[in-house]
């Protein structure tokens, strides 16, 4: 494997597992704020960014490419509200799609194939996950960051769906 795309995966790690471990400070938040539906979501979220790295770690695995595990920073403990909380989600998303793109062009250009096939599920992967948090950003901003409006929400997403998605495409899993 090109020793860029090599750096570049195992960067990339750092990013998978800091959203997992944020996600996870982010559902204990919600749920304190007595929000158990955004706190489910979140706790979903935090346990697919895990099952992301591990796709990585088992495409490298597989190759015989060496992998480093990055360590992972503390988490925020706090959040001004579900609307900053959502931001920051979709910020995350933001970045983990400019990393996959960076990958997926390092892959093109090298002919590598397996990372190409590979990199492509987290491409549809990130369309998704980035339409979800500016689904329930839109719906907050709709609603209103507080009282009824957001409890509303917060039963739409004790549901396991994520409103104003699209039926057919429910969200990551
Ligand atoms: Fe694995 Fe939400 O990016």
């Amino acid at each position: 494997m090109n020793s860029d795309l090599l750096n570049g995966l195992n960067e990339h790690l750092k990013l998978e597992f800091r959203a997992s471990h944020e996600y996870l400070a982010m559902a204990i938040w919600l749920a304190e704020h007595d929000l158990p539906g955004f706190s489910k979501w979140m706790r979903q979220q935090s346990s697919d960014e895990l099952l992301h790295a591990q796709r990585i770690i088992d495409h490298l695995v597989e190759r015989d490419q060496k992998v480093v595990l990055p360590g992972v920073p503390a988490p925020p403990t706090s959040w001004s509200s579900a609307e900053a909380l959502c931001e920051h989600v979709l910020k995350n998303e933001q970045e983990v799609t400019a990393s996959i793109n960076d990958l997926y062009a390092i892959a093109e250009k090298t002919k590598d194939r397996p990372a190409t096939v590979m990199l492509q599920w987290f491409v549809t992967e990130q369309m998704e996950e980035e339409a979800a948090a500016r689904a329930v950003l839109g719906r907050i901003r709709l609603a209103g960051n507080s009282g009824v409006g957001l409890l509303m929400i917060d039963q739409e997403l004790s549901t396991g769906r994520v409103p104003g998605m699209p039926i057919e495409n429910p969200g990551p899993v």
